[in-house]
């Protein structure tokens, strides 16, 4: 087992054990997503001890409240947009990569993008971003809770970019259904990737 222990990334045990604070249906969650983090992993080309250090710090700051999350934005010194002052849940997103990086020493910024953007999507996302993007809707407990999801679930394996468009779109119709505003990042991820497959851009 020592090959092992030392081919892990140091601070996944930080966090694993932070995570395990956590109330336990968020605890599961996060669970399911490293776990699908490292099997799209190694399916995508992708680092898979960043990817599960990714996934086990995404949600660190899921437990907080809309007014706490407002509050702990600003403690932080994050720009808030409008659509984030309106959705504050939005905010759990940067607030993590903030405290990764503050209070578990993080310093790989691919990891800490992860983090920050799987709120919003954005565009030109790295392959190990997408990698948890999609880990994070695709998870079994994610999937029960909203089974459009199993789409997703089933372009992620041959082309992450088709699973990311996929939640998006469901995304856009469940945001104009409840009137919820797009967030810039979501809107410009969406069209950076449309492009890119209509062939009008790289990603
Ligand atoms: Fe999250
Ligand atoms: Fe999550």
């Amino acid at each position: 087992m020592l090959w092992y222990r030392c081919a892990m990334h140091p601070l996944i045990e930080t966090l694993r054990a932070a995570v395990a604070c956590l109330p336990r249906g968020l605890a599961e969650h996060i669970e399911g997503v490293v776990a699908e983090a490292r099997r799209l992993a190694l399916l995508h080309g992708v680092d898979e001890e960043r990817a599960a250090l990714a996934a086990w710090g995404h949600d660190i700051a899921r437990t907080l409240s809309p007014s706490e999350l407002l509050a702990e934005a600003r403690r932080l010194g994050l720009a808030v947009d409008p659509v984030e002052e309106e959705a504050p849940i939005l905010l759990h997103g940067p607030i993590a990569a903030a405290l990764l990086s503050r209070d578990y020493g993080i310093d790989d910024a691919e990891v800490l993008a992860v983090a920050r953007y799987h709120t919003t999507a954005r565009a030109g996302m790295s392959t190990l971003e997408k990698v948890v993007f999609v880990a994070d809707k695709i998870e079994a407990g994610k999937v029960r809770a909203e089974p459009a999801l199993a789409r997703v679930r089933q372009l992620a394996d041959r082309d992450l970019n088709a699973a990311i468009l996929e939640h998006l779109g469901q995304h856009l119709v469940e945001a104009s259904r409840r009137g919820w505003p797009l967030h810039a990042n979501t809107v410009a991820a969406r069209n950076h990737l449309l492009l890119a497959r209509a062939g009008r851009g790289q990603d």
